[in-house]
């Protein structure tokens, strides 16, 4: 089902360049199943056309509060009725003063005002130093403060010229921003820690030993964690794979390099989910400059060393965060899976078949805990996280009042 299937979004444009970026939003927005009502400001007409936008919504847009196409003349009413939420995409900095001090003096501001009960998200966008004035920053923990959701805004280059912070998120992000404000948030507040992908364990600077893991299971894990409220650290050996939006990622090769880099962030985790293809073992004799081919020898002998096992480490701290095991099987899944829980000391693993999942968009998850096993059906790996996401938020629970 499209992620915004059902969900009627007032999109509110205020003047920015970025009104550019809004476009293609409400084409990806349209695409995930939305509705949206566009609302535009006096200046954002001067960046963008009502036509664009009515071309690619496809319903009328709103600019005026004295417009007669609506039936009672109350647009500013009508329009945030039976809406999902009102984003506002880009928040200048003058709108978010308005906001802030309750002025409705156009449709816009004024439909914000009478909205009622209809969530507010605001995507700021703006010169660095117009976002670092002393009287924005006012503005905005105000918004904050009445409920508004903040998006963004991010760091980079700006149109200006200037580099900084006050770009408006890109319309990729602004949509998973969108897509997960309207997930439950059951793990608002807990830190997690994911490990994802394949490692890679060298044998000289230009070869090396790695595995058929693509980290797309881990990494819907990281979004469908971050879309669940909690502050989410993804250590990831090498993907092809853009960490989703709000995800702090860092990057490692080896499996000693990612117990390096887990081990230091575990103990600030609530939850520990090792879902990467961790090496068991790396090459001893790897070699510092690259193997010649040698017409008497076939290749090197390479002598090989077991890497650490990150997940029994982590299970194994005093205090140590809520720890979740992945097991990939080719065979024999449920005796497998449920050995390895038990070996690894773990409150809960998730077993699937490697012919299942590797490399796949879709994935047949089994749950093994205390409690027995449950079986998800087989789903889009985003699908699978978030049902997972909610499985631990529940382990997370039980296992704190248990303590
Ligand atoms: O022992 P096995 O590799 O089959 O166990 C799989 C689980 O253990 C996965 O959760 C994997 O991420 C984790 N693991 C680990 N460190 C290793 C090997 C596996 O964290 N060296």
């Amino acid at each position: 089902m499209p992620e915004l299937a059902n969900k009627r979004i007032v999109l509110g444009l205020t003047g920015g360049i970025a009104c550019y970026k809004v476009a293609e939003y409400v084409r990806r927005a349209q695409d995930e199943g939305a509705t949206i009502d566009v609302v535009m400001t006096e200046a954002a007409t001067r960046f963008i056309t009502p036509v664009t936008l009515q071309a690619l919504s496809g319903r009328p847009v709103w600019l005026d509060a004295w417009d007669t196409r609506a039936h009672n003349n109350m647009a500013h009413i009508n329009l945030t009725r039976g809406a999902d939420a009102v984003v506002i995409a880009p928040a200048s900095t003058d709108f978010i003063a308005k906001l802030a001090h309750g002025l409705a003096d156009d449709l816009l501001s004024t439909l914000c005002v009478a909205r009622g009960s209809c969530p507010l998200l605001i995507a700021p966008a703006m010169n660095r130093e117009m976002w670092l004035h002393p009287a924005t920053q006012r503005n905005v923990a105000q918004v904050q403060a009445d409920g508004a959701r903040l998006l963004g805004p991010a760091e980079g280059d700006q149109a200006c010229g200037e580099t900084g912070s006050g770009r408006m998120l890109e319309p990729h992000e602004l949509l998973a921003e969108t897509i997960a404000f309207f997930q439950p948030k059951v793990l608002a507040g807990t830190r997690v820690l994911i490990t994802a992908g394949p490692t890679s364990e060298a044998i000289d600077p230009v070869r090396v030993i790695t595995n058929r893991s693509s980290g797309k299971m881990g990494y819907a894990i990281a979004r469908a964690a971050h879309e669940a409220g909690a502050t989410v650290t993804l250590v990831s050996g090498p993907t092809a794979l853009d960490a989703p939006y709000g995800v702090h990622r860092i990057n490692v090769q080896s499996a000693r390099d990612m117990h390096q880099a887990v081990m230091a962030q575990a103990p600030h985790a609530d939850v520990f989910i090792s879902v990467a293809a961790v090496a068991d073992w790396h090459v001893s004799n790897a070699s510092p400059v690259k193997l010649k081919k040698t017409a008497d020898s076939l290749a090197p002998q390479l002598e090989f060393a077991p890497n650490p096992d990150i997940l029994a480490d982590v299970a194994a701290l005093p205090n140590g965060p809520y720890c979740v095991g992945f097991a990939a099987e080719t065979d024999n899944l449920i005796k497998h899976a449920d050995q390895k829980r038990k070996r690894k000391g773990v409150p809960l693993l998730v077993g699937n078949l490697v012919q299942h999942a590797m490399d796949s968009d879709t994935t047949e998850l089994t749950l093994f805990s205390d409690s027995g096993q449950v079986s998800l059906s087989p789903a889009p790996k985003l699908t699978a996280a978030r049902q997972l996401v909610d499985a631990i938020a529940t382990g997370l629970q039980r296992s704190a009042t248990n303590r």
